[in-house]
């Protein structure tokens, strides 16, 4: 039996990028045969989350967001990670047969020292946390995006170290990456890769107003619409290939290929695209509203899934225990 297990840090408001990056294969995969196991991980957030208050109202926003996007709490398990402490033993049992060298190699923690960000143990123990979070639950597979790709390969030499030295207690997961490629790197407003760090994200659930000027910002040029136009060329037909059915989207490529008097301007495509979004999200957002006017549900439904994994993780944590003498 397959097993599916993947982890989303609550450091913000979830945008498109995390939705056609992560969010939306989680949701999808649901449905086929397998166990699924999604976590939110605020023990991983408190590395750059420092206020309580907000720590919650991030927590409850990433349970809200998935479940309003359609994960069924009845086909997956989902839980908030620090209901679990199990991991954190396992984290710890990893961590003593893990090499310095291999930790201080991380793409993640070279990235925020890169940008100055000021590294705290639990910064560049990360990974140790992170493959106790996926062995812990005998987990197969993991869907992420392609930046955790050297996360599972430390995770499965984790595996390996301690098996090497205990005999066979984790199983060997391994990652699965989006379908699209082009879906696997959203664009922000401003071209680059989207992330809540560069600012250039989109909040998934934007509406009215501020949608409106988000859209407003990816950058144009003053060309006019009767000018033909290269679409890949146009960073607004990126955004558009990730909501249009493809016939739509090769009539409005076509219709800029060629220009002329039958051509849309740019402020076509916006609008176009804010109604899109609009389209995709709209239901979500009104579940959403709905799920945030009752709370406690939600928290029945994230306790109901903690102990659902602390099961399973407690049972690997056992395992581990024993194998290394320490029961
Ligand atoms: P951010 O860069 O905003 O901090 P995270 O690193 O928390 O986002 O990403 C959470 C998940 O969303 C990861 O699985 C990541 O691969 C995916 N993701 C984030 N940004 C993008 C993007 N621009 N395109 C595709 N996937 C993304
Ligand atoms: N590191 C992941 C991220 O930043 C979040 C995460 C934590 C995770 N633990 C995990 C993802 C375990 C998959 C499996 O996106």
């Amino acid at each position: 039996m397959k097993t599916y297990l993947s982890g989303i840090q609550p450091s913000g408001r979830l945008h498109l990028g995390n939705y056609f990056g992560a969010i939306r294969q989680h949701v999808m995969l649901q449905d086929t045969d397998a166990e699924h196991f999604y976590f939110i991980a605020d023990y991983h957030a408190l590395t750059s989350v420092r206020d309580a208050a907000r720590m919650r109202e991030l927590v409850r926003d990433v349970a809200v967001t998935y479940l309003a996007l359609g994960l069924d709490p009845e086909k997956a398990t989902l839980w908030r990670q620090s209901d679990v402490p199990e991991v954190t033993e396992i984290s710890w049992l990893l961590s003593s047969v893990t090499g310095m060298g291999m930790l201080e190699r991380a793409h993640s923690y070279k990235d925020k020292i890169a940008n100055r960000i000021k590294p705290s143990v639990g910064l560049f123990t990360y990974p140790v946390l992170m493959a106790a979070d996926i062995l812990a639950y005998d987990t197969t597979h993991v869907p992420v995006g392609k930046d955790q790709v050297q996360h599972l390969e430390m995770t499965q030499d984790m595996a390996g170290y301690f098996n090497g030295h205990f005999g066979d207690v984790f199983k060997r997961p391994e990652a699965v990456l989006a379908a699209n490629d082009s879906m696997a790197k959203v664009p922000g407003t401003d071209g680059q890769k989207m992330s809540k760090s560069y600012g250039n994200d989109i909040w998934i659930f934007e509406t009215g107003k501020p949608l409106k000027k988000a859209i407003g910002r990816i950058p144009t040029d003053s060309r006019a619409p009767e000018e033909p136009k290269d679409p890949s060329e146009i960073l607004l037909f990126d955004f558009l290939t990730l909501f249009l059915e493809a016939e739509e989207l090769k009539d409005w490529q076509d219709r800029v290929r060629v220009g002329g008097v039958g051509a849309p301007g740019y402020g076509h495509l916006k609008q176009r695209l804010i109604a899109a979004i609009d389209g995709t999200f709209g239901g979500a957002r009104a579940l959403r509203e709905e799920m945030l006017a009752d709370p406690a549900e939600v928290d029945r439904i994230l306790a109901r899934g903690a102990d659902r994994a602390r099961e399973k993780a407690q049972a690997v944590r056992d395992r581990a225990l024993l194998a290394c003498g320490l029961r």
